[in-house]
């Protein structure tokens, strides 16, 4: 399911797009936002936090926002490639990375900044 993403600009930044509800994302599950980047997976952890990274594997491109959510990683619904949701870094032995993206909350509302990547 794909968020209807607003193309206005949010928390006076030019980087910040509001991607959606968190009532809309159940614990362990994920959305997909189309933004001017990609598809950019919007994940909720076990604990509640959400985590949005670049929704390809660099694999073979499978969809992580279907993969399964597991405390802070994603498991690729391919071929079983796990990506911490804090990173975007694969985990060993696999050697790849995804982009992640920094995450606001206000009120009900998720903005995901599309900048440089935090992390690499
Ligand atoms: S496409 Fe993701 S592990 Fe192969």
């Amino acid at each position: 399911m794909n968020f209807e993403v607003s193309t206005e600009p949010a928390h006076g930044s030019q980087d910040w797009f509001r991607v959606g509800r968190l009532s809309d994302i159940s614990v362990q599950g994920a959305r997909v936002a189309l933004l001017p980047q990609g598809r950019v997976a919007i994940f909720r952890t076990q604990s509640g936090e959400i985590f949005a990274i670049e929704d390809e594997c660099p694999h073979r491109q499978g969809p992580l926002s279907e993969g399964l959510v597991h405390e802070y990683s994603v498991t690729c619904p391919l071929h079983g490639w796990r990506f911490d949701l804090r990173t975007g870094e694969a985990a060993f032995p696999d050697k790849a990375c995804v982009k992640s993206y920094e995450v606001r909350i206000d009120g009900d509302f998720i903005f995901v900044a599309l900048g440089p990547n935090r992390f690499k």
